[in-house]
């Protein structure tokens, strides 16, 4: 994952501009384990935003998996990100009328990787990667935060993607679980770009990163 002189601001109508992101560099090798800190507004929701081809950038270029994601139609984007990349948020990623299993096992549909009727199985055992197989029949609203949270990252791998984009899972989660949580993310054998308030959290990995000044610095 690329991204080569990434600019970001926002327009409201009738504001002046709000310069966010300003010729940001930064390289993930796959496979790679990174860490994002920085304080609140300082971009990283943006950045991660870019990446995933949610938010397209001013200017400068974002690659993914060695594809271009800049100057790409919204529809090429969004094709490129359900098989390339995979998000999780700081809660609410799970469709609340489907059970564990079923998220996940919507997730490896959209992949196309895994065949409609391997998919309970190949959900149980995403689930189970994570720590959560026994809460496969489980809504949403009755896991606990960690559990839900384990969850989202299953489906967040489902498609099997070239990058793992966590912004702030552990956020709401207490300690302990956070460590836990995080360790399961830094477990599995894709890229991972987390943001996280925690530096404690962020300094488990080598690959550590902030926003500082509109720009990407390793720290
Ligand atoms: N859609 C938007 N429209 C206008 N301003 C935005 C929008 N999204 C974020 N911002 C502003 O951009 C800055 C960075 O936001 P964000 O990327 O969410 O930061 P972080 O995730 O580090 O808290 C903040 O000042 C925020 O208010
Ligand atoms: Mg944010």
């Amino acid at each position: 994952m690329h991204l080569t002189a990434v600019s970001k601001s926002y327009t409201l109508a009738g504001a002046d501009p709000i310069l966010v992101l300003s010729g940001v560099n930064l390289t993930i090798e796959s496979g790679e384990k990174a860490s994002l800190i920085g304080p609140s507004g300082t971009g990283k929701s943006t950045l991660l935003a870019l990446i995933a081809g949610l938010l397209e950038p001013d200017s400068g270029t974002v690659e993914i998996d060695g594809k271009p994601l800049t100057s790409r139609s919204e529809r090429e984007r969004a094709d490129v990100r359900a098989r390339t990349i995979g998000i999780a948020l700081q809660s609410d990623n799970l469709i609340p009328f489907l059970s564990a299993s079923e998220n996940v096992e919507l997730a490896l549909g959209f992949g196309g990787e895994v065949a409609r009727r391997r998919a309970p199985a190949a959900a149980r055992e995403l689930l189970e990667q994570f720590g959560v197989g026994h809460r496969a029949d489980h809504l949403p609203r009755h896991l606990s935060g960690g559990e839900a949270q384990r969850v989202a990252l299953a489906v967040a791998t489902a498609n099997r993607p070239a990058v793992l984009l966590a912004d702030e899972v552990v956020g709401q989660l207490d300690a302990e679980t956070a460590e836990h949580v995080i360790d399961t993310v830094l477990a599995v054998d894709l890229a991972v770009l987390y943001v996280t308030h925690d530096t404690a959290l962020a300094d488990r990995v080598g690959s550590r990163y902030q926003i500082t000044d509109h720009q990407v610095r390793r720290r």
